[in-house]
């Protein structure tokens, strides 16, 4: 119960395949309770109520990149549970990825888009978190990310783009928050995960394949990336703050492995 009495906002469990899906699980099983949050069109798609229920948590709709939204979510977890211990931002979407457009014949209406729900987002909650005082001291924030923010995997179009702007919102708003209210904010850069967003990248079956292969520890299952994320949420880690956490089996520091050399060298027979 290493959530016991902490109060937060959960944001993204479109369905049970859904990384907040499996941190709202998990949070409720370690004694947190939260709202939870998703665009009004995933409410209507998707299969929240059903986590809903089974967490005993309230549902508030909100489109992350509409400030009115993010005020009256804001208000409602405040008049709620008052000041809140964590939130969980787990949002991605970009309509040139939705649409197929290559990186280099990209829409501009639709990047404005993809930053805004993507990445801007991270810094409105933020922001509108400060405005209303509404953490508590020693409070945790944490978005999710992905390394194609730091090195380059061409599939992943503007989102790599997004996940940098998301990361630095971290680090420079984490100092902030840090700061005035002790409040500490971090990026998860997970592996790639079976869900609505991953499998919506070009080739994502085998860039999940090659992750894995190249990860000493093999890809970081959902329920893991859920663990990690309890653990920022929990009082054992109160020093962390302003930083990208590789959760990702040992992927970001492996130049490569034997797998794949064996891969290549097999492809060259
Ligand atoms: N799946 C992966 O391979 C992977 C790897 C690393 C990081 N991530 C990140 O993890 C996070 C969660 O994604 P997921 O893989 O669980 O997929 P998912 O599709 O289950 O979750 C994405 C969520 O974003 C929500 N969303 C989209 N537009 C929104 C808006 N305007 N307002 C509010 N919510 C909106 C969707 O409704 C959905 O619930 C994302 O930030 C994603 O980029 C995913």
């Amino acid at each position: 119960m290493i959530l016991k009495g902490k109060k937060g906002i959960i944001f993204g469990a479109l369905d049970t395949k859904s990384i907040a899906w499996k941190v709202a699980e998990l949070a409720h099983a370690e004694g947190a309770e939260f709202i939870l949050s998703n665009a009004p069109i995933a409410l209507r798609m998707g299969t929240i109520n059903e986590l809903a229920a089974k967490t005993n948590s309230e549902v508030v709709a909100c489109d992350v990149s509409q400030d009115e939204d993010m005020n009256n979510l804001i208000d409602a977890a405040v008049a709620k549970y008052g000041k809140l211990d964590f939130v969980l931002h787990s949002i991605g979407m970009s309509l040139n990825v939705r649409k197929k457009n290559p990186y280099t014949d990209l829409n501009y209406d639709f990047m404005h888009k993809t930053f805004d729900i993507s990445a801007i987002s991270f810094h409105r909650l933020m922001q509108t978190l400060m405005k209303k005082d509404a953490m508590n001291e020693w409070g945790s924030i944490l978005g999710l990310t992905y390394i194609a923010s730091q090195r380059v995997f061409p599939d992943y179009n503007e989102m790599a783009e997004a996940k940098a702007l998301l990361e630095s919102f971290a680090r420079s708003f984490g100092y902030h928050y840090g700061v005035s209210k002790k409040v500490r904010v971090n990026t998860i850069s997970q592996s790639p995960t079976m869900t609505t967003a991953g499998s919506g990248v070009g080739g994502f079956d085998a860039f999940y394949t090659y992750a894995d292969k190249m990860s000493p520890l093999g890809n970081a299952s959902a329920e893991a990336c859920a663990q990690y994320c309890v653990s920022l949420f929990s009082d054992y880690t109160r020093y962390v703050t302003m930083q990208n956490l590789y959760h990702d089996g040992g992927f970001s520091f492996t130049g490569i492995s034997s797998d794949v050399m064996e891969m290549v060298a097999k492809s060259g027979e």
